[in-house]
């Protein structure tokens, strides 16, 4: 019996817009969107979908998500996993081989300075999620700023670390958190000294912004990775003035829908 595999689109197919980049002074690799470019390749094809979600990209099988996205969204709403985007072919293999996605992680981690950089599902808090786990696999113990999201407590929670916890100064004027400083978690990891990590939030929820250099610079003195959740960071403009080159490990939130980055810095430690 022999096989047939599904077509593996050409990127080239469709292009997604983009500026301009010779007037940008950014790299031109990085108006490069190999990512988005075979996802709406992908959905040039006239598939028969039997994969989820089940409107088949069909407007008249979903007409009020249609009229709140469009049709085009419908069109290029797939699962993950998919040949020719996530992967080269139906198989879940691909040595040796670039995906789509894998050139779009490579630019991501380029326009942030970092090692590595994966996209992830679900939020920020998923990144947190996944950067308590690896803290779990570190040891057992954390310094952690009081005021991170819930989620980084959900994670602490779930994977059973027991946190130090250090609060930031408030400004009771304002009624805002700040973020914490590098003396206190000085402090913190010379109380806590078998503390595996430090896990921080900045910008803070106000636009308050720590000195994550100074940060940084304590927590490697101390031997332990600093966590970075940067869910607010690119609204506040930083991708392209002050590449986060300092922290380990870093969730950031590009968009509210399908994936979101995870950052590690280039440092080796
Ligand atoms: C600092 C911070 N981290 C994580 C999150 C969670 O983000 P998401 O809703 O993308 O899961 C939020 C959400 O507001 C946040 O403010």
């Amino acid at each position: 019996m022999s096989l047939s595999y599904a077509p593996v689109p050409t990127p080239e197919a469709v292009e997604t817009p983009r500026q301009d980049p010779a007037s940008s002074g950014i790299s031109a690799r990085q108006f490069e969107a190999p990512y988005a470019d075979a996802l709406r390749a992908l959905a040039t094809h006239d598939w028969q979908r039997i994969h989820v979600p089940a409107h088949q990209a069909k407007a008249a099988n979903a007409p009020g998500v249609a009229s709140l996205v469009g049709e085009d969204a419908l069109r290029m709403d797939f699962p993950m996993l998919f040949s020719g985007v996530d992967q080269q072919t139906w198989r879940l293999v691909t040595p040796g081989r670039t995906t789509p996605i894998m050139r779009a992680q490579e630019l991501a981690a380029e326009a942030w300075g970092a090692s590595r950089t994966w996209f992830i599902t679900n939020g920020a808090s998923g990144g947190n999620h996944i950067a308590t786990a690896v803290v779990k696999g570190l040891g057992n113990e954390l310094v952690v700023q009081r005021s991170v999201h819930s989620s980084v407590i959900d994670g602490i929670t779930r994977v059973g670390l027991t946190p130090h916890f250090v609060t930031g100064a408030v400004d009771t004027g304002l009624g805002a958190a700040h973020g914490v400083t590098a003396s206190q978690i000085d402090e913190a990891l010379t109380a806590h000294p078998t503390s595996s990590a430090v896990y921080i939030v900045t910008p803070s929820y106000f636009g308050a912004v720590a000195d994550v250099a100074a940060i940084a610079e304590v927590a490697h003195r101390h031997g332990v990775p600093l966590i970075v959740d940067e869910a607010w960071d690119p609204i506040s403009a930083c991708i392209r003035s002050c590449p986060q080159t300092q922290q380990d490990l870093a969730p950031t939130s590009l968009s509210p829908a399908r994936t979101k980055p995870l950052a590690h810095s280039p440092s080796p430690r």
